[in-house]
C-alpha cells in the first residue's frame, strides 16, 4: 500500500452502518417462484436449474441461540471484481470478510486476481484481515484489481473450477455490471447443471446506474461518480460565469443510460443536458440536437450571455435513431468479418460502405471520419461500442458553430460563440465512496456472506429502502435470471439482464423537463463543492437526487 493521505487515514477510521437486520443471526424467508423480465420460455429452457426461483429477503433469527446446531459451518469464498471501476468496491469486499468472519471465524476469503481472467488462470490471493484493513473505505478496485474477460466457455468454466476445488471454495462473489452479473448467472446454471456443490452470487456495482429495477434500487458507485461529476461541472459552470466568454461541452460517463447526465444536471442545473432516451423517444437527428442547442445559445446571447454549459451524455450516438440502425448492422457485420477490425483505415471505409444498406451509407457518410472509425473498430468483450471513446463533446460544438455561423447570415444570431470541452469519466471511477456508498457497498458484502450461508446461487445480493436510513434498509438476494431478457449479441439471441434507461415517466426526469427552460434562459447554476464525509447530515449523508425523487411518494 503506497504512503496513505491524510484524509485517508481519517477514513479508515469510518465504520459503516449495517441495516439493523444484518446486526445478528438471520433467516432467510422464501417469497413466490419468479419470472424473467422478458422472454420467458426461451430464458427458462436456457436456465433449467436456476430459472423462477424465489426471492429471499433475511429477517432477524431470534431463536437461533435456542437452536443445538452445533459447531458453525465452516467454508472458504472467492471474489472477483468485473468491468469498470465503481467507488466502495472495497467496501463490498470488506463488507463480504466480516460477514463471513461474524458467521465462522476460520472462514477465508480468496480475491481472484484482475477480474474473471483471475478465476481462469488461477491467480488469487487470500485476503486476510491485515491486508484488507488497508483498504477500507477507500476508492479504486486495487486491492484485487479488475477486468473485463468474459466468463462464458464451458473450457473456462472447469478452468475455474480446478482452483475453485484446490482452494476448497463453496461460492464466488462476482462483484460487477449487467454484463459481469450476467455471466454470474450463466456460471451458476452451469455449475449447478453438472451438480457440483459451488454457489455463485453477484453484486450490484457500476457508476452508470443502468443496473437497477425494483428490487436492485441503485448500483453501487453511482452516488460517488456523479457527486464527483457535479462537483467538477458546478466549478466550471462559476469559472464560465465569472468569465462570461465560453460555452463547456461536457460530456459525461454512463455508457448507454443517461443516469449520471440527468443526476448531475439535477444537481448543476446546467443550461442543456441532452437525454439520450428523449432523443430516441422523439426520433431526433443530430441535426435537430444541434438546431435545439443553437437556438438556446442565441437566446442567451440576445441577454448578453455568451456563455454556458451543456451535458452530454457518452451513449447518446447510439440513441440517436439513425445512428442506432447503422451500429446494429456494423455489429453484425463485424461478428461475421472479424477481419474487419484490423483493416488499414482506408480499406476498411470501402468495405464498411460497400456492405451497409443505402440508409445506414447515409448516416455513416455523414459523421466525422475518426467517429467512422470508432464505429467500425473493436467492441469490448461484451460486444459494447467503446462509447468513452467517440469525441461527441467535440462534434456537437463543432456543428452547433456551423449552426449559428448560418443563423448569423439569417439575422437570427448576434453573438459570439467560443467552446470548450470537457469529458469526465474515469476522474470518478475511483473516488473514496461516499457515505452513502461506503455503507450502502458495506452491506452489500456483508449480505453476499448471508447469501452463501443459505446456501443460494445464481441470486444478486440486494439492499433495498435505501433512500430511509441504513439502519432499516431491507436486505435479501434477488435470483438473477428475473432480470434477464433476450437481446442480439455479437450477432446471436443472447440471454442478458435488461439494461434499466432512463424512464422518461418517471420523477428524475419530469422534475429536470419542468424546470430546464427557465435553466436555458437564465443562469440558475449550483455549485455543489467536493463530495463531504464529514458532517451534518444534510452535508454528508445525503442519497442522489435521482434515488430521492424515484422514492419520494412511495
Ligand atoms: P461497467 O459497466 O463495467 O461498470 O463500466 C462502466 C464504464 O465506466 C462506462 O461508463 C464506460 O463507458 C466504460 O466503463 C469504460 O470502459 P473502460 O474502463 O474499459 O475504458
Amino acid at each position: 500500500m503506497t504512503k496513505k493521505s491524510v484524509l485517508q487515514q481519517a477514513r479508515a477510521a469510518y465504520q459503516p452502518k449495517l441495516p439493523s437486520v444484518l446486526w445478528g443471526p438471520v433467516k432467510a424467508v422464501k417469497g413466490e417462484p419468479t419470472q424473467s423480465v422478458g422472454d420467458q420460455e426461451e430464458i427458462k429452457k436456457l436456465f433449467p436449474n436456476t430459472y423462477g426461483l424465489p426471492e429471499l429477503e433475511f429477517v432477524k433469527d431470534t431463536d437461533a441461540s435456542k437452536k443445538k446446531t452445533g459447531k458453525p459451518a465452516k467454508f472458504n469464498v472467492g471474489v472477483i471484481l468485473s468491468g469498470g471501476q465503481a467507488p466502495g468496491g472495497h467496501n463490498v469486499i470488506c463488507g463480504l470478510f466480516d460477514g463471513l468472519k461474524a458467521l465462522n471465524k476460520e472462514n477465508r476469503l480468496y480475491g481472484f486476481l484482475m477480474g474473471p481472467g483471475g478465476l481462469v488462470d488461477h491467480k488469487y490471493k487470500e485476503l486476510t484481515a491485515s491486508f484488507i484493513n488497508d483498504y477500507r473505505n477507500t476508492g479504486g478496485f486495487d486491492m484485487i484489481g479488475s477486468g473485463r474477460t468474459k466468463l462464458e466457455t464451458p473450457e473456462q468454466f472447469e478452468k475455474g473450477l480446478e482452483i475453485i476445488k484446490e482452494l476448497d471454495i463453496r461460492a464466488i462473489v462476482i462483484i460487477g455490471g449487467d454484463d459481469s452479473n450476467t455471466n454470474a448467472a450463466v456460471l451458476a446454471e452451469y455449475y449447478k447443471a453438472k451438480n457440483v456443490p459451488v454457489q455463485v452470487l453477484g453484486c450490484p456495482k457500476t457508476i452508470d446506474g443502468d443496473l437497477k429495477n425494483e428490487w436492485i434500487e441503485t448500483s453501487f458507485g453511482f452516488d460517488t461518480a456523479t457527486k464527483v461529476y457535479s462537483e467538477l461541472i458546478g466549478n466550471i459552470e462559476r469559472d464560465a460565469n465569472s468569465a462570461k466568454k465560453y460555452w463547456h461541452f461536457m460530456k459525461l460517463m454512463g455508457r448507454s443510460a443517461s443516469h449520471i447526465a440527468l443526476e448531475c444536471a439535477l444537481k448543476t442545473q446546467p443550461n442543456y443536458c441532452i437525454v439520450s432516451e428523449e432523443v430516441e423517444a422523439k426520433n431526433m437527428t443530430l441535426n435537430d440536437i444541434v438546431a435545439d442547442i443553437a437556438k438556446v445559445v442565441a437566446q442567451r446571447a440576445a441577454d448578453g450571455n455568451n456563455f454556458g454549459s451543456v451535458l452530454v451524455p457518452e451513449g447518446l450516438i447510439e440513441f440517436i435513431p439513425a445512428m442506432k440502425k447503422l451500429i446494429a448492422q456494423l455489429n453484425d457485420m463485424l461478428a461475421e468479418h472479424p477481419e474487419i477490425k484490423q483493416m488499414e483505415p482506408d480499406a476498411q471505409h470501402k468495405f464498411v460502405v460497400d456492405h451497409l444498406t443505402k440508409e445506414n451509407v447515409e448516416a455513416f457518410n455523414s459523421l466525422p471520419v475518426d467517429v467512422q472509425r470508432q464505429l467500425s473498430l473493436d467492441r469490448d468483450p461484451h460486444g459494447n461500442v467503446q462509447v468513452s471513446l467517440i469525441e461527441t463533446e467535440k462534434l456537437l460544438s463543432d456543428m452547433v458553430e456551423k449552426k449559428l455561423e448560418q443563423m448569423k447570415e439569417n439575422g437570427e444570431y448576434v453573438g459570439k460563440f467560443s467552446a470548450l470541452h470537457h469529458f469526465f469519466g474515469y476522474e470518478g471511477r475511483c473516488a473514496d465512496p461516499s457515505n452513502f456508498d461506503a455503507d450502502y457497498c458495506y452491506a452489500l458484502g456483508y449480505n453476499a456472506a448471508q447469501l452463501v450461508n443459505c446456501g443460494a446461487t445464481g441470486y444478486m445480493s440486494s439492499i433495498r429502502n435505501l433512500a430511509k436510513p441504513s439502519i432499516q434498509w431491507i436486505a435479501g438476494g434477488i435470483p438473477i435470471t428475473m432480470m434477464f431478457n433476450m437481446e442480439q449479441r455479437n450477432g446471436k439471441q443472447k440471454p442478458v439482464i435488461r439494461k434499466a434507461l432512463v424512464d422518461l415517466n418517471g420523477r428524475p426526469f419530469q422534475v429536470f423537463a419542468q424546470h430546464r427552460a427557465k435553466w436555458a434562459r437564465e443562469t440558475c447554476y449550483v455549485y455543489p463543492g467536493p463530495v463531504q464525509y464529514f458532517g451534518p447530515d444534510e452535508v454528508c449523508n445525503q442519497t442522489s437526487k435521482t434515488l430521492y425523487y424515484e422514492q419520494e411518494g412511495k
